[in-house]
């Protein structure tokens, strides 16, 4: 199976109204959605397969995104199985254009290779560089073994 590094994908959003509550902050799920779009182009860029979303890691909003805000997301994989892999998924908020972004929330997801009748698919094997990739890695590692944990539990 072939080694491949993982590249970081970034996506811009600009907050409209229609992504808000009535305290003119975006929805919980407006950005999940948001996050499980990025993070399923860097497993779709990675694999070179179509995927779906096998598992979301519980989210904590540590601040507000209001609206007229920028939201930038930015996903790597950081962990590969023989099928499936874990995408880190960063979120930052952007009040005033090109000034500085907060941090508001990290999510990891996992996503799963499968072909045209939806059956999981052989990927290739992510190959951590740097020291920082090694750290993701074990924490991808931990990431599967409780979503697999999880999916035990449930009916
Ligand atoms: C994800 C899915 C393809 C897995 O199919 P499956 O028949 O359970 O396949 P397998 O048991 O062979 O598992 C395939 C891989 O998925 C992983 N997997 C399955 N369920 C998982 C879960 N809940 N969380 C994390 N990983 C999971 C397995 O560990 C395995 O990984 P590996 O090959 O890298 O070791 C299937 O459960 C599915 O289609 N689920 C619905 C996905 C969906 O509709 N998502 C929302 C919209 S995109």
């Amino acid at each position: 199976m072939i080694e491949k590094e993982s590249i970081e994908v970034i996506n811009t959003h600009f907050v409209f109204p229609n992504d808000t509550n009535n305290y003119g902050t975006i929805f919980g799920g407006k950005l999940v959605e948001m996050m499980d779009l990025t993070g399923a182009l860097s497993a779709i860029r990675f694999s070179g397969e179509n995927v779906v979303t096998a598992s979301i890691e519980a989210l904590d909003f540590k601040i507000p995104i209001k609206q007229g805000d920028i939201v930038e997301l930015r996903s790597k994989v950081i962990y590969t199985a023989k099928t499936s892999m874990v995408v880190k998924v960063d979120v930052y908020r952007e009040e005033k254009p090109g000034e500085s972004k907060d941090f508001c929330c990290r999510g990891y997801f996992v996503f799963v290779a499968v072909d045209t009748h939806g059956r999981p698919k052989p990927i290739p094997i992510l190959k951590p560089v740097s020291e920082e990739d090694k750290k993701f890695w074990k924490n991808g590692e931990t990431i599967k073994r409780r979503a697999l944990e999880r999916k035990a539990l449930s009916p």
